[in-house]
């Protein structure tokens, strides 16, 4: 079995009620390319993901997050499945800007991922150390890890590869260490969940991806595609990210 490739689009706190046409002009690409090399799935704030999904059948769609509850006195907060309520397929999970700026912590996480999966959610699952983590890197990333249920399939969830340092900031790491960092998140994978597991579940680097890199980085064997923020705002950056498999 091969690992399915994905382009995914981080939109954060972007997007307004004309940001359709963002959509569109992507969709229209992808519609045209002749080899569709990897799924495209586009993450937009909760205020525009029911409306994209009822316009565009073409592109996949997630939410940037969701509570661990179905429902309940919970201000503020969407739940799992009030997303698959509007047919979304996917959700991001653990992004650093929500361990950070929420304090999310990893025994929340796991309710979140085990209530996305139960909602029929494919999740996909940022793990990253931060820039003073670096060192000791190995142990962030089998902590985040452990966030995962111990029984899953590789088909329900992706692992979003995010070092925090590379976000939003132009630094990348090298070629090298992106793929030997991916082979050690599955080992990793393999002795926390299953070796199985951790040869099929695809793994996307996410950090300052853009038109100029992604060809390389999207290349690299360990690689299963990538997880986009800012570049995935523009719409001939984006298109470019997409076509960059050889
Ligand atoms: P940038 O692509 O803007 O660095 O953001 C990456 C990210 O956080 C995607 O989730």
């Amino acid at each position: 079995m091969k690992r399915t490739k994905y382009v995914i689009a981080n939109w954060k706190m972007n997007g307004q009620k004309d940001s359709y046409k963002l959509v569109k002009s992507i969709s229209n690409y992808h519609k045209k390319m002749k080899r569709k090399t990897s799924k495209v799935v586009i993450c937009p704030p909760f205020t525009l993901l029911s409306e994209f999904i009822k316009k565009e059948k073409n592109i996949k769609f997630g939410g940037q997050d969701c509570h661990h509850k179905s429902e309940g006195a919970y201000t503020g907060s969407i739940s799992a499945k009030m997303l698959k309520s509007i047919n979304c397929q996917y959700v991001i999970l653990g992004h650093s800007e929500r361990r950070i700026y929420q304090k999310e912590t990893s025994q929340e996480l796991n309710l979140k991922i085990q209530s996305a999966i139960n909602n029929n959610l494919k999740v996909i699952y940022c793990i990253g150390e931060k820039l003073e983590e670096i060192k000791k890197r190995s142990i962030i990333l089998k902590k985040q890890l452990s966030s995962l249920p111990k029984k899953i399939e590789p088909k329900k969830v992706i692992i979003a590869y995010e070092p925090v340092w590379a976000i939003g900031t132009g630094k990348v790491p090298s070629l090298n260490d992106i793929n030997k960092i991916h082979k050690k998140i599955r080992n990793i994978l393999s002795n926390l969940v299953s070796p199985d597991f951790s040869r099929h579940v695809s793994i996307l680097y996410g950090g300052s991806v853009n038109a100029k890199n992604s060809a390389d980085i999207l290349n690299l064997n360990q690689v299963d595609g990538a997880l986009v923020g800012g570049a995935s705002l523009k719409s001939k950056e984006f298109c470019k990210i997409i076509d960059s498999y050889h």
